[in-house]
């Protein structure tokens, strides 16, 4: 591990992970936090510079809308909004925490789905999962991670969870990071995170006990945690160093006291207001609820958040919402003492849980040192008056890290921990499983003989409160296939509605190998199950194994001294021991050690001492032992009414949403031509009236006018037909209106960048037969028949400009030109191809040389004194005149090549 930590230093930056995403999903919004090389621990804003998002998508016409996009309809179109999804995963639809959805007037109702094994969401007539809405608001917390700047593929990330997430919860979620594609590095629980965040930078010399009190927009949940520190050591040779650490000591929480609670208590007070007032009014004999209305209702749940807010800095709120419902309005107020009167079983209960935390941790308040308030919820006078009054004057309620953000910076952080990608400082964090998780075994066929009772085991596996990170085995003698099924056990506090069935596991191949043990004469199979409780709070059957000791006897022959012989007999006997089999959960650590191969252990051992004179050779009877191991099949499988995804829905999900981002992706295209299609209307308009006199030059009357009508033709239809036409039919609409248009516009650019063209070739010409003069003299090796291929070529494109641009002073301006700019410096290409070539022709060697030497022996010279790399002595040979000649044909050369 350590080593890894190294690795990215050595490794080029490419090719590792450099981005992690902390998603903090909350439940009505979402916060984003974000780890990059070299750059601090930061908050992602959102497209509209927002630090947290909201939790909806908003489904319009096909297409979807996230975040305050959707937030800025959801009055108007509340049904086709869902938002709060996260609430739903791995739930029942009569689960508590999803009933209140409903008491809380959120108007798309969740339905038990038997295929799926869950809840899901009609949304516009189509069904969705929670697992789908949650990856989409996931796959927003990856595009919006890409607009704020992070280039390439975002995957890595930690999620937030409730301390009180059940494995259903958790997998749920897990389902929906892999429909968001997103790679999940762990699951952290929100307070643990916020604990993270508030350790990172603290080395306490005496501990801490700190409780962290949590009112978020739907639950509350309390943790009471340790910090301290202790020295360690980053590496066998380093020194040891001071560092920080904590550790959770208890949970607690309710799961339905939060800020849409007291939202919906205030939105229950203004319905009953207004019908009051509508009904009343309409004198119609009939009573009428506004709640029947999801639009009405939309905009109170706003209204309510916004007089919460108000009213936990004033006394009195005043409320007025325009024409809320058959034009009526609603006007009214509310005062800090109704809010409280309204909310007062919610302020009670909004300290029952600091109780119980402390009684899970073990603790009693005089063991607090500290409190730190975090959430949303924590903003209403009222509840710290409550905790203050709870907890004591002696301790000062803190608020010492960010109340809304610290827990996607933690979890960020702890993803940065848990990469290979990053090192950090380091932080040791433990953290605990409230709800303990039980281990039944029965035989696959077990069905109880005459007389006897079917056999079964059942074991407490991980403890209520239990440190997560670890692996229990449970080993049994048996000689017949199990199945094993993994359960919440009954406790306070599991959440009600929790489906107690987590997993369960077949386990075939004890029978086969029992009875391949048997024939050999061997003993029942002991068998050993692994069961492992990530730090992400999934508990899963890692390894399922089975083995059989065989003890057997070697007769040999051994040397030993005199009077020490039979003492070794009485030894090897002692060594061979056995090992009580009956279940039994102990810590894996211990039972790691075993290796998985078949091995011989000599349980004997003779010492052979061949110094010693007095020696004699004896037989002695030696016992061996020899562990016959094989690994179980496991098969997993689920029941009970809420399952994990299965591979099927998987496949089903990730192909509808597929096709949602196609159609979005389809919407933003039809948007762009849109937008092109409407700019290029204006554009004929102005340029036929910026350009007037240009365009009247090289186009006639009726041309003209064909272009003012086909604009002022296509703003009419876009604005009729074209308001809900395809993508397909704007491509058409645009070739028809653009081609003729650009024609018109092509030839008046033509005029003048024309005439610019053949300037240039002239000047170019003009230098080429300049250059041949020169070379008369600085090029002696180019020949004068060569110069003069030169100069016909020149001379022929001089014809070909004269003949083009009569030709076109004689054509009609308002047809296609007879040559094009384009067309212009394409005239040189062969002539820069043969003056490029006589520019690199080797000049004759110098005369002196040659008059010393023949070519072979110059030549031969010239390649040893490049070989001996002896360019002084060349230098000093060498004339003046030689090396200027030489400069001056390398110049021509640029010449030639600038051509
Ligand atoms: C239940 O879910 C399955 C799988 O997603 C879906 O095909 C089916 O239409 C749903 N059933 C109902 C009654 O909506
Ligand atoms: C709780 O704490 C007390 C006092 O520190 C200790 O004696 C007791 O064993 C603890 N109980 C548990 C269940 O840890
Ligand atoms: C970071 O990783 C180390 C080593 O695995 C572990 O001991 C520590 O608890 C982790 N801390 C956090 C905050 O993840
Ligand atoms: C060059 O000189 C060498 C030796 O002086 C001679 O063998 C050779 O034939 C000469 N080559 C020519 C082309 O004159």
């Amino acid at each position: 591990m350590k080593l890894f930590t190294l690795l990215p230093f050595l490794l080029p930056t490419s090719i590792v992970a450099k981005t992690i995403l902390g998603v903090d999903l909350g439940s009505l919004y979402m916060k984003v936090a974000l780890v990059q090389r070299n750059s601090p621990l930061e908050i992602v804003t959102n497209l509209h510079a927002k630090r947290k998002t909201e939790q909806m998508v908003l489904f319009d016409a096909g297409t979807r809308f996230y975040g305050a996009d959707a937030n800025s309809l959801i009055g108007r179109k509340p049904h086709l909004t869902p938002q709060a999804m996260s609430v739903l995963l791995g739930r029942h639809a009569d689960h508590p925490s999803v009933q209140v959805l409903a008491e809380r007037h959120f108007p798309i109702t969740p339905s038990y789905n038997e295929t799926r094994s869950g809840v899901c969401l009609t949304v516009d007539g189509k069904e969705f999962t929670p697992e789908e809405l949650v990856a989409m608001v996931l796959t927003h917390a990856r595009d919006i991670t890409n607009a704020f700047g992070v280039q390439g593929e975002v995957r890595d990330c930690v999620l937030t969870v409730p301390s009180f997430y059940t494995q259903h919860e958790r997998r749920a979620l897990l389902d929906a990071a892999y429909l968001a594609n997103l790679n999940v590095l762990a699951l952290i629980d929100e307070n643990t995170a916020a604990g993270l965040h508030y350790g990172i930078d603290r080395i306490e010399d005496e501990p801490q006990n700190i409780m962290f009190y949590n009112m978020g927009a739907s639950a509350l949940q309390v943790s009471v945690m340790q910090f301290y520190s202790y020295d360690r050591k980053e590496s066998k040779f380093a020194k040891a160093r001071k560092v920080g650490a904590f550790q959770v000591l208890g949970k607690a929480w309710d799961a339905s006291v939060g800020g849409m609670a007291f939202d919906a208590r205030i939105v229950d007070f203004m319905a009953d207001e207004f019908n009051e007032i509508w009904n009343k009014k309409r004198n119609d004999g009939e009573t009428k609820d506004v709640r029947n209305y999801p639009r009405p209702m939309a905009k109170l749940r706003i209204q309510a958040n916004k007089v919460k807010h108000v009213l936990s800095a004033n006394n009195d709120v005043p409320i007025f919402i325009d024409a809320l419902y058959d034009d009526t309005n609603y006007q009214s107020h509310m005062t800090r003492a109704t809010f409280e009167e309204i909310c007062h079983d919610l302020l009670e209960r909004s300290t029952e849980p600091i109780t119980k935390a402390l009684k899970a941790a073990n603790l009693t308040l005089s063991d607090i040192n500290g409190v730190e308030l975090i959430g949303g919820g924590m903003r209403v006078p009222k509840i710290q008056e409550s905790i203050q009054h709870t907890l004591g004057d002696s301790l000062e309620l803190g608020l010492h890290i960010n109340s809304d953000e610290s827990m996607a910076l933690g979890a960020a952080f702890h993803g940065a921990n848990v990469s290979t990608a990053f090192k950090v400082r380091h932080v040791g964090m433990t953290d605990i499983n409230p709800f303990p998780i039980t281990v039944s075994l029965s035989e696959l066929d077990g069905e109880a003989k005459e007389g006897e009772d079917a056999w079964s085991k059942h074991a407490t596996i991980f403890k209520a409160n239990g440190k997560v990170g670890v692996k229990k085995t449970i080993a049994f003698t048996h000689s017949k296939d199990i199945d094993c099924s993994v359960d919440y056990d009954e406790s306070e506090y599991i959440p009600e509605g929790t489906e107690s069935s987590i997993e369960k596991y077949s386990v075939s191949g004890i029978a086969e190998f029992a009875k391949e043990m048997e024939e050999k004469g061997l003993a029942a199979p002991k068998v050993s199950l692994q069961f492992e409780l990530s730090t992400s709070g999934i508990v899963k059957l890692v390894k399922a194994e089975a083995a059989v000791e065989e003890i057997y006897t070697v007769t040999e022959e051994v040397e030993v001294d005199d009077e020490d012989a039979t003492e070794e007999e009485g030894k090897a006997e002692e060594a061979t021991e056995t090992k009580e089999e009956t279940p039994e959960a102990e810590d894996a650590a211990s039972k790691d050690a075993e290796s998985s191969e078949e091995k011989k252990d000599d349980t004997a051992t003779a010492e052979k001492e061949e110094e010693k004179p007095k020696k004699k050779t004896i037989s002695v009877e030696k016992e061996k032992k020899k562990v016959h191991k094989r690994k179980m099949t496991v098969k997993s499988y689920h029941v009970g009414s809420i399952r994990p995804y299965s591979e099927e829905i998987m496949a089903e999900s990730k192909a509808k949403l597929d096709e949602l981002a196609r159609i979005d992706k389809e919407r933003m295209m039809l948007e762009e031509i849109r937008n092109t299609y409407e700019s290029y209307i204006y554009l004929i308009k102005n340029k036929l009236s910026d350009f007037e006199d240009e365009i009247a030059a090289i186009s006639t009357e009726e041309q003209r006018e064909a272009l003012l009508k086909s604009a002022s033709e296509a703003e009419d239809w876009m604005y009729d037909e074209g308001y809900d036409a395809d993508l397909e039919t704007y491509k058409t609409k645009y070739e028809e209106l653009s081609a003729p248009a650009e024609k018109v516009f092509f030839r008046m650019t033509e005029v003048s960048a024309r005439e610019e063209a053949v300037q240039e070739l002239s000047k170019k010409l003009d230098k080429v037969e300049a250059l041949m003069e020169k070379w008369v003299t600085s090029m002696p090796q180019v020949t004068e028949e060569e110069r003069g291929e030169v100069i016909a070529k020149v001379n022929e494109i001089r014809a070909w400009i004269t003949e083009k641009t009569e030709a076109q002073a004689a054509a009609d301006p308002s047809t296609d030109p007879v040559f094009t700019s384009a067309e212009v410096p394409l005239q040189t290409v062969d002539l820069q191809k043969i003056v490029g070539k006589l520019s690199k022709k080797p000049k004759p060697a110098p005369k002196k040389e040659e008059e010393k030497k023949n070519e072979t022996e110059t030549e031969s010279e010239e390649k040893k004194e490049d070989s001996t790399e002896s360019s002084d002595d060349k230098k000093s040979e060498d004339s003046d005149e030689a090396k200027k000649e030489e400069e001056e044909s390398k110049e021509e050369e640029k010449e030639g090549d600038e051509l």
